[in-house]
């Protein structure tokens, strides 16, 4: 379902409400070849919005390779002097959102930029709103995004609905307290991390709620092995492998010099991907245990890590918690109907949506077995538990990582019991996305 899905969406007409909107302002929105000549101009916007360098050919024919499922979005200016460079740029595809006890098609949203000339005009606003209304007009249940900044998306009704950890391990400071499982970590080249890497990733995708089917072209810039990968020379890769020789997760990291104190570096761990608990220690307590390294870093990881517990010394690790991966239901049947919950009920959602695109009165009936079963409400419908939620708060509740609870202290939902309402929807273990996108 999700290919034909996702081709539906990559050729889909832009919205006419939007492309309205721009025209009246003397702007041109368009969906952008991905084989055409306008990408060139199109990748240059992009890498401008982010403050990268202009590509080179070997950069931009890499891109072009890896995000041609990807459906670009520009607004053009014609009466600017380089006209075919778009003062507004936007891409996005189709892939698996992972959720509670399964997954569902999700819109995901990149490469959204407004030329600094243009910028609080309406430009992004415009794009978004119309590329939600495609999305929800073919059916795709959810959309989701990593963001640069955190208040940019709340607007459009994304919440963040799995949040992450970032942790800076003094590794001079503590030893190793976890096991010490049978099996052997080896270095590979970063090629070898390419091929053994994803079949580990796919087989703990979908058991943990937040994570994405990895888009194209990703694995192979983590890598380093495209023609646009920056320093993939400073990258270094390990592999651990189980008595029977199965790999079972393998890591990725860079090391940084301190030059002032050649025992002192600093080692960036850009990936670690395990399924299993034996994996999970082998490769945290080579990072661990490394000479001439006082900084072991790592981000995205869960906010339920069991290397904290994993430490001699629990204070040698310093974690901070962020906001990572936005999600915002398109579809609100479909997407709560993805998804398992911990108890069974009977809830009325009184739902509103800043865009209008799936407000409303909904009835979920959750069964003994967890799963759900969601319909529009009559005015006169009844249940145990009555929530009133913006689409936000609702769609930061999806994933099952943030507590009703906690946004019914807040003040951002109102619900008749809120205890009882987090019971059926919070889920262990919590959400969490490993990688931006
Ligand atoms: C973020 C960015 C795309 C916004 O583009 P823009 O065309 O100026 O945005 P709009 O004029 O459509 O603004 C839409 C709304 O977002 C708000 N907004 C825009 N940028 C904001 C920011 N950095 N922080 C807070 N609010 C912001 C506007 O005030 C406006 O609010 P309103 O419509 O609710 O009144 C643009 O500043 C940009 O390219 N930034 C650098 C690249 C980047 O970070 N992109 C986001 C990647 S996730």
């Amino acid at each position: 379902m999700a290919d034909t899905l996702a081709a539906r969406h990559h050729d889909a007409a832009v919205d006419p409400e939007s492309a309205a909107r721009l025209a009246g302002t003397g702007l041109g929105l368009s969906v952008i070849a991905n084989d055409g000549d306008d990408f060139a101009g199109w990748h240059d916007a992009v890498r401008r919005g982010f403050l990268d360098t202009t590509a080179t050919p070997a950069q931009r024919d890499a891109t072009r390779d890896a995000w041609r499922s990807r459906r670009l979005l520009g607004v053009r200016d014609p009466s600017g002097p380089v006209p075919q460079w778009p003062v507004g740029t936007f891409s996005s595809w189709i892939g698996m959102l992972s959720v509670p006890g399964g997954e569902v098609p999700s819109c995901a949203i990149s490469s959204v930029t407004v030329a600094p000339t243009h910028r609080r005009r309406g430009i992004a606003r415009a794009m978004m709103e119309g590329e939600l209304r495609v999305a929800a007009s073919l059916g795709v249940p959810v959309a989701s995004l990593t963001a640069s900044e955190a208040p940019l998306y709340g607007r459009y009704g994304f919440a963040a609905a799995a949040s992450v950890a970032e942790v800076d391990i003094d590794i001079k400071r503590t030893g190793w307290a976890g096991p010490t499982p049978a099996g052997r970590v080896d270095f590979i080249t970063r090629e070898g991390w390419r091929a053994v890497v994803p079949e580990v990733f796919e087989r703990v995708r979908v058991a943990r709620g937040g994570e994405f089917s990895m888009p194209d072209g990703h694995w192979d810039r983590f890598a380093g092995t495209r023609a646009d990968a920056e320093h993939p020379e400073r990258l270094r890769a390990v592999q651990v492998t189980d008595p029977s020789g199965v790999v079972r997760g393998a890591a990725l990291y860079t090391v940084t010099e301190n030059e002032a104190d050649f025992t002192k570096s600093r080692v960036d761990v850009q990936s670690l991907i395990t399924d299993g608990d034996d994996a999970y220690a082998a490769l945290w307590r080579f990072f661990v245990e490394l000479d001439l390294v006082q900084i072991v870093h790592a981000a995205e990881l869960s906010i339920d890590e069991p290397l904290l517990w994993m430490l001699t010394d629990r204070r040698a690790a310093t974690v901070t918690v962020y906001d990572h991966h936005y999600v915002r239901i398109l579809d609100v049947p479909a997407a709560l109907q993805a998804r398992r919950y911990r108890r069974s009920g009977r809830i009325l959602l009184v739902i509103t949506d800043p865009l209008g695109i799936a407000e409303g009165r909904f009835v979920m009936t959750v069964d003994d077995d967890g799963t759900a079963v969601v319909v529009p409400a009559g005015a006169r419908a009844t249940a145990t538990i009555t929530v009133e939620a913006g689409i936000a708060e609702l769609s930061a509740l999806l994933l099952g990582q943030v507590s009703a609870r906690v946004l019914a202290a807040a003040g951002r939902i109102r619900a008749t019991d809120a205890a009882a309402f987090d019971d059926v929807f919070r889920w262990d273990p919590p959400a969490r996305l490993s990688y931006w996108y």
